[in-house]
């Protein structure tokens, strides 16, 4: 069993008029959201998929079809929840994560904080082995014309016996 394992994930939402903008868990004030199955939380989905990545276990639709009925509107903690559950049952537990949000507006520095402690209470880490990057997409693809979100997401797990 390999000591240390990486994972990758990304994610993409369209932006939405009427939808609710959530980033981590936390709702973020905004004209406007991100359009999804689920509660669309693109952060907390890049981070899920980084952490199946690092177990080799597919990826977040595989576990959580978004044409299951059980997974409409959810909330998206528990999608990481279980992936981290997996993660432990397998004798892994994380040992940092990183972060990038690329989304053209609202602003989203002062957010950084909460939910910086949003993703660590679902991880059950310590707030500094969560990082929260923001970027803008420089007004240029879809991104940078408002359309729509990105989130990337790097894991790394140890093992733990
Ligand atoms: O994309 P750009 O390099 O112009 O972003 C500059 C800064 O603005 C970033 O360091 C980031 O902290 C912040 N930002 C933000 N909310 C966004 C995009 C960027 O707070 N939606
Ligand atoms: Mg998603």
């Amino acid at each position: 069993m390999s000591a240390l394992r990486c994972g990758l994930g990304w994610d993409s939402h369209r932006i939405a008029a009427g939808r609710p903008l959530i980033l981590g868990g936390i709702h973020i004030p905004s004209d406007f959201g991100l359009e999804g199955h689920s509660d669309a939380d693109i952060l907390l989905h890049a981070i899920t998929d980084a952490v199946l990545g690092a177990l080799a276990l597919g990826d977040i639709g595989m576990h959580f079809p978004d044409t299951d009925p059980r997974w409409k509107g959810a909330g998206s903690a528990q999608f990481l929840q279980h992936a981290l559950q997996l993660a432990a049952d397998r004798g892994y537990s994380v040992v940092n994560v990183d972060t990038t949000v690329i989304l053209e507006k609202p602003k989203l520095k002062d957010y950084r904080q909460q939910i910086r402690e949003a993703v660590a209470a679902t991880m059950a880490l310590s707030i500094d082995l969560v990082s929260v990057k923001f970027k803008t997409a420089e007004k240029v693809g879809p991104v940078g014309e408002g359309r729509s979100a990105e989130a990337q997401a790097i894991v790394l797990l140890q093992a733990t016996r």
